[in-house]
């Protein structure tokens, strides 16, 4: 099976609802645009996937893979806030792919 037909389902929690997604593999760039787009979310995701502005941030339980490893300018942007638990994420930062699979995603408000 091509990995772009592969179907990627989660959950995403937005102010205590839980809301179930289903995706295919290179639909979107990264959670923030799926975020974004499906729910509709205003100021959210401010530049643009960067990892700078923290607008995104999300809890995490049960992402697996290279996708629960942070990366780039995320670690920084995160303890800059004062987040250093290993399942609070910038969701620009995880790209979506099978290891979303069963994941649960809650957008926190910060
Ligand atoms: S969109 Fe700015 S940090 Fe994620």
């Amino acid at each position: 099976m091509k990995k772009d037909r592969i179907n990627i389902h989660f959950t995403v929690i937005e102010n205590g609802i839980k809301i179930p997604i289903s995706t295919r593999h290179g639909r979107y760039p990264n959670l923030m645009f799926l975020l974004k787009d499906e729910l509709m979310l205003e100021s959210f995701g401010e530049c643009g996937g960067v990892g700078r502005c923290a607008t995104c941030v999300v809890k995490t339980k049960e992402i697996r893979g290279n996708s629960a490893i942070k990366d780039r300018n995320e670690p920084a942007t995160l303890s800059k806030l004062g987040f250093h638990e290993t399942n609070i994420r910038l969701s620009c930062q995880i790209y979506i792919t099978a290891d979303l699979n069963g994941a649960e995603i809650e957008i926190l408000e910060i």
